[in-house]
């Protein structure tokens, strides 16, 4: 079967979606299938004749961010009826708005932070008490995310590399950092991660030795439970196919206060590269890169 890895882009994840793309490629190779890949940022205007020219039966979808994980490049390979991996248009323009997603979380009794829209100039003057978290509304990787603490003075927007006007503003949610993989109707496990700065951002994510990934997250057994459903149902609620990756906040300093988990977002296009959370979350429970890679490309769809 011929697959054709979609990677690169044109959004500010480009080089993690080169990473996950090589990697998946790789994999895929290994799996058995014969795989072309083609970089989405050299001539987005042509992807339909490139795409078509390499007579695809299925597209890996290892685009992140813009156009790649927004229901764009989605909503082409639907026009074109060619099968693809990870989530179809509509889940993925929601899951992709953190705004939007956040609503529908919080309509299906899904924890989240409180929080709310505001305009970038609000934000000079606290639109909520702090600690909180300033977030683009539609970018990955912490691209863009900033924390003001007590006592901060920075201006988080001085040198913010998006024109949006407006910024999601979220109360910071002490404790712990989780992550679920999802794959199909199954949440594979939980993983907590470290990061040495304090904060996963970009570099923690990105740079060696940046943060450590503790695969089980060390966690008490219901907790543990109670994340792997949260992140299913997060899945579920926004209409998720195939594999996704949610992010939650486990906050253990108060013990005895619901709720202890935050669910902060989905990814419907996770990373992928062969040290990327998804691959290791799937191969604590027995499932190889190639094995889950083979598994996306049987389940896509369009
Ligand atoms: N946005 C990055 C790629 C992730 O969620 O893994
Ligand atoms: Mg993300």
């Amino acid at each position: 079967r011929r697959v054709t890895v979609l990677m690169g882009g044109v959004s500010a994840e480009r080089e993690v979606s080169l990473r996950s793309g090589a990697a998946a490629a790789e994999a895929l190779r290994q799996a058995g299938f014969a795989v072309t890949t083609i970089d989405a940022g050299r001539e987005p205007a042509k992807l339909i004749t490139d795409i078509a020219a390499t007579r695809p039966d299925v597209v890996f979808n290892a685009l992140h961010g813009r156009f790649g994980e927004d229901g764009c490049v989605q909503g082409v390979l639907d026009l074109m009826g060619v099968p693809y991996t990870h989530s179809g248009l509509l889940a993925s323009a929601a899951a992709m708005d953190k705004a939007f997603a956040r609503n529908l979380f919080a309509q299906a009794g899904i924890p989240v932070a409180e929080g709310r829209v505001v305009r970038k100039g609000e934000v000079h003057g606290d639109p909520m008490a702090r600690p909180y978290v300033v977030k683009p509304l539609n970018e990955g990787s912490s691209v863009g995310v900033y924390i003001l603490r007590d006592g901060d003075n920075r201006d988080p927007l001085k040198d913010w590399p998006f024109e949006a006007s407006q910024v999601l503003v979220e109360a910071f949610i002490p404790g712990r950092e989780l992550t679920v993989a999802v794959m199909g109707d199954r949440a594979l496990g939980a993983l907590e991660i470290t990061s040495a700065r304090g904060f996963y951002d970009y570099d923690a994510k990105y740079a060696p030795g940046g943060s450590r990934h503790i695969m089980p997250a060390p966690i008490p057994e219901e907790d543990y439970a109670d994340a792997c459903a949260l992140a299913l149902k997060a899945h579920l609620v926004l209409g998720c196919r195939g594999v996704s990756r949610t992010d939650l906040r486990y906050d253990d300093t108060h013990p005895h206060e619901a709720p202890k988990l935050y669910v902060l977002e989905v990814n419907t296009q996770p990373g992928m590269t062969a040290t990327s959370l998804v691959p290791e979350i799937a191969a604590h429970v027995g499932i190889s890169f190639p094995e889950l890679v083979r598994w996306m490309v049987e389940n896509a769809a369009c």
